[in-house]
C-alpha cells in the first residue's frame, strides 16, 4: 500500500485482548483462523517458539483503544471502513437493530 495513509484503529472492552493485540503475537492455530497464506507470509515472521509476530511496519498503522462499542457508538468518527467480527454477537436483537440503524444512517 505504498502512498497510502493508513491509520487503523483497533478498540475491545477487554483489557487483555487489547494487550494481546498490542502483542500482535498469535500461535498458530490462531493465525490461521481467516488469514491466507500470502498475508501471513508478507506480515508475520515465526519466533523461536514457532508463534507468528506481527511485522512492526504493521503495529506502526494501528492505535489501540480499551472501549465499550456500544456505550460510545454516538462518539464514532467517520471511518472509510469499519469491521467488526463476532462482537454483535454479544448483544441483544434490540441493540443490534440500533447498531444497524446506526450505521445505515451514517
Ligand atoms: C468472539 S470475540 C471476537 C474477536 C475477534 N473480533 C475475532 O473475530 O476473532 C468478541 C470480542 O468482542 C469483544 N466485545 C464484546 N462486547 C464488546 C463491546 N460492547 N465493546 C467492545 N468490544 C466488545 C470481546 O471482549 C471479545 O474480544
Amino acid at each position: 500500500m505504498s502512498g497510502w495513509d493508513i491509520e487503523i484503529r483497533a478498540s475491545d472492552i477487554c483489557k487483555d485482548a487489547i494487550k494481546k493485540a498490542k502483542a500482535g503475537t498469535y500461535n498458530p492455530t490462531e493465525i490461521h483462523r481467516g488469514l491466507s497464506h500470502e498475508l501471513i507470509e508478507k506480515y508475520f515472521s515465526v519466533n523461536s517458539v514457532g508463534d507468528y509476530v506481527a511485522d512492526p511496519s504493521l503495529k506502526r498503522m494501528i492505535l489501540f483503544f480499551n472501549v465499550n462499542l456500544i456505550e460510545s457508538l454516538h462518539e464514532i468518527q467517520t471511518f472509510d471502513l469499519i469491521l467488526i467480527r463476532n462482537v454483535l454477537i454479544y448483544c441483544l436483537r434490540r441493540r443490534k437493530m440500533y447498531c444497524g440503524k446506526f450505521v445505515q444512517n451514517y
